[in-house]
């Protein structure tokens, strides 16, 4: 990894830490539940995308922009203790630790989720921030990571368990539930900084194929890795409409170079400084 995207990731997990929500009561383990998952571990790829579209423009925005990629990481990791609970994947392990409905309970789990979505936005209002951006970055973050976004994947891809999808609609259901936070995450990076959009346009496109190269390579982890080496549930996907179920892994790893091809073709387009980093990290995450 590449040390000034060190330094943000560094920096961004410092921020992080000291910004979860606080909820002291005198329930005995509402706010140890609502800091694990972040305790755990976690990649951060969301939260460095968009800091790196930001360091690239207007690095003295970087301590605002952390109120946002915190946000998203919020976002992201609610829609990740969903996913586990026993009526979405059933799944025990997560960023290399027990999940929440394994070390506390189904009802402790669903809340936690549901107060990190709602705190998400919170981070964003809270954030250093011109009115009128953080205005668009609340609009952007709801839709992708909501009912037009996430959400409706995480629904396609429950309500399909066991019924396969075509190839357009299999790229639907992971373009909504992972591609478009991954998307989003530059687009408020753009935002933030003020870029035009034309470019806030490119960068959402680019996002979108990331997101899917993203899910290509999640469903081959879950054929390929174990628990430990995922530091997460895997041979989870039997009944899910994932890349490898519907093109076997020949054709999963096909499509992995194919996208990422296509968003090296994509990332020309982009000032050179942005493109750069932008390719460390393709290089650092999916090669
Ligand atoms: C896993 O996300 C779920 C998908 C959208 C594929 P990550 O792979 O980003 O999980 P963490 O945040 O690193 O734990
Ligand atoms: C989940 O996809 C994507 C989310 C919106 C959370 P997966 O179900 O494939 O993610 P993992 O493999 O459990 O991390
Ligand atoms: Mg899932
Ligand atoms: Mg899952
Ligand atoms: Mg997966």
């Amino acid at each position: 990894m590449q040390n000034r995207s060190k330094i943000l990731l560094q920096n961004f997990e410092n921020f992080l830490q000291n910004h979860l929500p606080v909820a002291k009561s005198f329930h005995p383990t509402y706010q140890k539940a609502l800091h694990e998952m972040f305790q755990a571990g976690g990649k951060r790829f969301r939260p460095l995308i968009l800091l790196h579209v930001v360091d690239t423009y207007e690095p003295l925005l970087i301590p605002g922009a952390n109120f946002i990629a915190a946000g998203i990481e919020m976002l992201h990791t609610y829609s990740l203790i969903h996913d586990d609970l026993p009526t979405f994947d059933d799944a025990p392990l997560r960023r290399g630790a027990p999940t929440l409905h394994v070390s506390y309970d189904e009802v402790t789990a669903t809340l936690v989720g549901d107060a990190l979505n709602s705190h998400s936005f919170y981070m964003i209002g809270d954030a250093p921030l011109d009115a009128d951006i953080k205005v668009r970055l609340i609009k952007e973050l709801a839709l992708n990571g909501g009912a037009e976004g996430m959400v409706l994947g995480q629904a396609i891809d429950c309500y399909f368990e066991n019924k396969k999808l075509n190839i357009d609609e299999l790229t639907f259901l992971h373009i909504h539930k992972t591609a478009k936070l991954i998307a989003v995450s530059l687009k408020m990076g753009a935002i933030i900084v003020g870029l035009d959009s034309t470019y806030e346009d490119l960068l959402y496109e680019i996002g979108l194929k990331i997101g899917l190269l993203f899910q290509v390579q999640d469903d081959i982890i879950d054929v390929t890795l174990s628990d430990e080496e995922a530091g997460k549930t895997t041979s989870n996907d039997a009944n899910k409409n994932s890349f490898t179920n519907l093109l076997g892994m020949n054709g999963a790893l096909e499509e992995k170079q194919k996208l990422i091809d296509e968003i090296e073709e994509m990332i020309e387009k982009l000032d050179e400084k942005l493109a750069l980093k932008l390719q460390s990290m393709i290089n650092y995450y999916f090669k």
